[in-house]
């Protein structure tokens, strides 16, 4: 899984390399490459880790060419090190890519069995070697289709070859990629925001296509290698340039945003002189829908389970919610009067494309909920809901996070008043409510020192556990994966009625647990089992919001209290303390708080 870029142009290309790799390390952070072409010879550059360290690199610096393609890397097949790192290259040919080859061992068994050496771990080095093979007897339009037919798995390519001064190919299957337009040069990348410094005039190649990219023409073909028309659209040319400023790091910057960003959002779809939500161009008659399914991975998928919460509550439509990794295989029952929705903020998660891929041959309804609007799964689905939150660059999701939650929150508001689940008086107060958020927000983010001082005791326990009832679960699922994203430290979060049913056995004296337990209808029953757990040794923190009441418990570690509001929208403000509490665990630990060892904002891999 990672990031392409490829440019032919008749000016040195290594820099422009460089500065767009920079923008796909969403993609993958572990190591990175280049290879250009010049004095007809592939000169291939690679290192282990950031970007950072490639350009640092003197011979990158002095790299000379006119074309060049270049890689981020998010390690499957092989460690991260500098050999395995993209650009792969034979004598002949170089190649990057996004994607797994499926049947690479075999393919390999038939390569060495030719006298190819291979150099890397990688199932992508295949693809250099069966080129270089195809190319003995094909041209390079039939050796590359021929190449492609042979791939099982998925694939974004960009190739040069040593004979080709004027020539790129991509190809694509499952994993995007994108063509750009410039002055007397073309470019290839795997999304149009690397490309955006570049153009603003693109083609996206669909699924078994290629391309072949000159400094003045790119011509498109099918998988039988039949050379077919494609659009170029118009992208927004806006580039807005997205900085620290004094924050330490972006995840920092981001959680500080939050009320902002929630309020962008409540601006967009708030209709405040008519008291009502603007949901434009919606496709569907409500009365065709009655159920919804909600599908993503990771922050995503827990803002779909928060969404089934709330769209339970407010309307009468049956809701399911599926990680998408386990949605696209299995055997669903698809529904005319289901509307899928699949949230991403990247909009270019692999399975969650795949499940909205599989929707669309089934002919179901989709509606994407997605931060990036020129992503794939934007441009899929037939309906979006953006969520306004700008670029989100630490990996760990925070603003947008709390941005997806909104829209579906805000969609269920609207969806329950439009089929009569929800009395417009009703309705109208929700509204009211909704406009403090932004506020509340900003003043539950004060809470700081305290979280500061509590870090020490997650960081030191072996592990620690999340709990919550109702709407604080999938809260406190999100305060769970946030700190073991960060922190590196086991922690698990859990529904608070079923520990009794097996992780009660986990507690042991002084292990933090974190109870989510805001005044809402499920607070004396959370307050029972945030008991048992201190009964057992456990050291709590509990999270509850303001009240005149007391909180009526004994013997609890440490509290903090957000603000008030309705129980609806007290998962917004539960969040806050959590994404802190991983924030500043990770901060004391030194880690590497907006990339994560092992991780990447966007995994373009299943
Ligand atoms: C990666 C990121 C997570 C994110 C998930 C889904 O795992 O590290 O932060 O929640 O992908 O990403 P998406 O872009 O689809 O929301």
């Amino acid at each position: 899984m990672c990031g392409i870029i490829g440019i032919n142009s008749n000016k040195p290309v290594s820099a422009t390399i460089i500065n767009s790799l920079k923008k796909l390390e969403y993609r993958g952070y572990d190591s990175a490459g280049i290879a250009t072409l010049s004095s007809g010879l592939i000169n291939e550059i690679k290192s282990e880790g950031r970007v950072d360290n490639l350009e640092k690199n003197s011979l990158v610096q002095n790299m000379e060419g006119t074309i060049g393609i270049g890689h981020v890397r998010w390690a499957t097949h092989g460690s991260p090190n500098s050999i395995n790192a993209h650009p792969h290259s034979s004598q002949n040919v170089s190649v990057v890519h996004n994607g797994i080859i499926e049947n690479s061992t075999l393919l390999k068994k038939f390569l060495v069995s030719k006298g190819h050496k291979f150099k890397s771990q990688t199932d992508t080095e295949v693809i250099v070697h069966l080129i270089t093979e195809n190319l003995k007897t094909e041209n390079i339009v039939s050796s590359i289709k021929k190449t492609l037919k042979s791939l099982h798995g998925s694939f974004a390519l960009g190739i040069i070859f040593k004979d080709q001064p004027d020539l790129i190919v991509g190809a694509r299957r499952g994993s995007p990629l994108a063509v750009g337009y410039g002055p007397n040069e073309n470019y290839l990348g795997s999304d149009s925001y690397a490309l955006k410094s570049m153009t603003n005039k693109i083609t996206y190649l669909n699924d078994g296509e290629f391309c072949v990219i000159k400094k003045d023409q790119v011509e498109f073909f099918n998988e039988e290698g039949i050379k077919i028309n494609k659009k170029v659209l118009e992208v927004s040319s806006e580039e807005k340039k997205y900085e620290k400023g004094d924050y330490k790091h972006f995840m920092a910057k981001e959680i500080e945003e939050q009320p902002t960003t929630l309020k962008n959002g409540i601006n967009e779809y708030l209709d405040n002189s008519n008291n009502n939500i603007n949901i434009y161009n919606f496709p569907w008659k409500t009365k065709d829908i009655s159920s919804i399914t909600l599908v993503g991975c990771g922050t995503a998928y827990h803002s779909c389970l928060m969404a089934k919460y709330w769209f339970e509550e407010i309307t009468t439509m049956d809701v399911n919610v599926d990680i998408a990794s386990e949605f696209r295989y299995r055997k669903n029952r698809f529904k005319k009067e289901t509307l899928y929705i699949f949230v991403s903020q990247s909009g270019e998660t692999a399975d969650t494309y795949a499940a909205l891929d599989l929707c669309k041959k089934n002919g179901m309804k989709t509606c994407a909920v997605v931060n990036v609007v020129e992503s794939s799964i934007a441009r899929e689905s037939e309906f979006v809901l953006p969520i306004h939150c700008g670029t989100e660059i630490g990996v760990a999701s925070t603003k947008a996070f709390l941005g997806q939650i909104l829209i579906l929150y805000i969609f269920s508001l609207k969806l329950g008043l439009l089929r009569n689940d929800l009395k417009k008086d009703v309705f109208i107060q929700k509204l009211k409510d909704l406009k403090e958020l932004p506020k509340l927000v900003k003043q539950t983010l004060l809470t700081d020192n305290k979280i500061q001082t509590i870090t020490k005791t997650f960081n030191e326990a072996k592990g620690s556990m999340f709990l919550g009832r109702g709407f604080s679960y999938p809260i406190a699922l999100e305060g769970a994966l946030k700190l073991k994203e960060l922190s590196y430290v086991h922690a698990e979060g859990y529904p608070a009625g079923e520990m009794k049913h097996g992780p009660l056995a986990l507690i042991e004296e002084g292990m933090p647990v974190v109870v989510l337990a805001p005044r809402d209808n499920h607070y004396k029953k959370t307050i029972s089992n945030m008991q048992e757990v201190i009964a057992r040794g456990a050291k709590v923190l509990l999270i509850t919001n303001k009240s005149k009441d007391e909180i009526v418990s004994e013997n609890i570690w440490e509290t903090i209290e957000v603000e008030s509001t309705n129980e609806d929208l007290l998962p917004f403000l539960l969040t806050i303390p959590l994404q802190k509490l991983a924030y500043y665990s990770a901060l004391k630990k030194g880690f590497d708080i907006d990339k994560p060892r092992n991780l990447a904002k966007s995994v373009t891999v299943e």
